[in-house]
């Protein structure tokens, strides 16, 4: 099928790649010339790994092409998806600015029916309101239809291949056969409903993941204060097929551009309706605390902080993405910078952005071994493979006492037991902290 894909953000530039992959013929298209200038080299503006090999053979294979152009997107188009961004306003709320920006120059230039599908997140009832704007507006026949995308970043064409469901949300019974037959080759389990329900499944889903993520985290308080292991806790937990394990590791919780948005964005839609929902409330409060954990730690060990020479490792707010957004870098520096230490930094990736959004105090750092170099402390911050795999022998090799402060849970006793060098502070693991000697500075 013919289908063009508009925005090319994280989901509208893997879901097109990923549409191309199987066989579509796909135009994307973005406003920003500069951004579409490079897609059509065939680089990838945003770092995911393996997009821009997939991209490549598809511009080659001439299934793949970018574009500026409204008209040439929208002619020849089956099926047209929408997938800009839905960001966070000041109040919680979700921007709808761009997807209404979308909707004007989609239907002033539409001259044969066609299925519009929204991918963005996006409150519940707005695949309604895009209807009706296309009702109003367009000239030809135009069915809306909800197929929200779960994908992570950082394994955004795995998880596409990979998913466990593809949402199609549809008050056409023929739209929505349309978005099925286009999602056929992923071999994916689709599950049908209307298009409210659609957009509330993706809201629901995110704001429980978070959930769960807030509550490991508030037990894992709990298990500092009681002296239990909450890396075991959650494993016992999760084997309660039930509960499930994923999500919940315990941490200085999540960031990103999907969890705090939507989480607030979900509260938002039930208190508009008169609905408090305080468990939403809690979760992002829990959060919000969680993510200076390592810093009340390090004030409990220290008093102040004051002219410490603190290492921070890993600045994006996960591994494997140069994503800043919610990161827990940004308030765990923020404090730091405000209580006086020296901060020096270090990503493998995402240093660039960091450095638009971290206080300008921060110094960078090029290695994990030079960022280490002069530090009494070290915040772990980001799970990254590249910063735990040399971390400790670095440390060994530096010779230099110094006091870690791991946000991630990173590493276990065994790894531990033999590094003298270091005193140990993790997330809800009081047993593995108490077993290393106390630096003395
Ligand atoms: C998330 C959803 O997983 C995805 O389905 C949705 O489409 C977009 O939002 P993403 O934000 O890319 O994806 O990252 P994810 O891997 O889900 O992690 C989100 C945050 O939660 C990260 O900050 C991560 O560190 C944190 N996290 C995750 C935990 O603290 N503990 C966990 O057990 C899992």
């Amino acid at each position: 099928m013919n289908i063009s894909v508009i925005g090319t953000g994280y989901v509208g530039l893997v879901s097109g790649v990923a549409l191309s992959e199987v066989g579509h013929h796909v135009t994307c298209l973005d406003i920003n010339e500069e951004k579409v200038a490079q897609l059509l080299r065939g680089e990838s503006p945003i770092y995911e790994p393996g997009i821009e090999e997939m991209m490549k053979r598809n511009i080659k294979s001439g299934h793949l092409h970018f574009t500026t152009d409204y008209k040439e997107a929208c002619d020849e188009a089956d099926a047209l998806y929408i997938a800009v961004g839905t960001p966070e306003k000041e109040d919680g709320t979700a921007d709808l600015r761009f997807v209404k920006a979308v909707v004007d120059s989609v239907a002033a230039n539409l001259t044969d029916a066609i299925t519009v599908v929204i991918k963005s997140t996006v409150p519940v009832g707005t695949n309604d309101w895009v209807q009706s704007l296309f009702d109003e507006q367009a000239e030809v026949v135009v069915n809306v239809v909800s197929n929200p995308e779960f994908l992570r970043e950082g394994s955004a064409i795995h998880d596409t291949f990979y998913g466990d469901r593809i949402i199609i949300g549809a008050d056409n019974q023929e739209a929505g056969d349309v978005v099925a037959a286009i999602n056929k080759s992923f071999d994916i389990p689709i599950f049908r409903t209307d298009r409210r329900s659609a957009e509330m499944i993706k809201y629901a889903a995110n704001a429980f993941l978070a959930t769960k993520i807030s509550y490991i985290n508030e037990i894992s308080n709990m298990c500092d204060i009681m002296n239990a292991n909450v890396e075991d806790v959650a494993k016992g937990m999760g084997m309660d097929k039930r509960i499930g394990s994923g999500f919940l590791n315990a941490g200085i919780g999540y960031g990103g551009s999907c969890f705090p948005k939507d989480t607030s964005a979900l509260l938002k839609q039930a208190e508009a309706q008169g609905m408090p929902f305080p468990l939403m409330r809690a979760v992002i409060d829990t959060n919000a605390d969680q993510q200076l954990k390592l810093i009340d730690k390090a004030e409990d060990r220290f008093g102040s902080l004051k002219g410490k020479k603190i290492a921070v490792l890993g600045l994006s707010f996960k591994p494997n993405t140069d994503d800043m957004r919610a990161a827990p870098s940004i308030p765990v520096t923020s404090r730091l910078i405000l209580d006086g230490a020296e901060v020096t930094a270090y990503d493998p990736i995402a240093m660039n952005a960091a450095k638009n959004v971290l206080p300008k105090a921060i110094t960078y750092a090029e290695s994990v071994k030079e960022c280490i170099q002069d530090a009494e402390v070290i915040f772990i911050l980001t799970e990254w493979k590249e910063i735990l795999s040399d971390l400790l022998s670095l440390i060994q090799d530096n010779n230099k006492k110094v006091v870690l402060f791991d946000g991630r849970n990173s590493y276990g006793y065994q790894e531990l037991k033999d590094i003298s060098l270091v005193e140990y502070y993790s997330i809800g693991r009081p047993l593995l902290t108490n077993q290393l000697e106390k630096v003395s500075y």
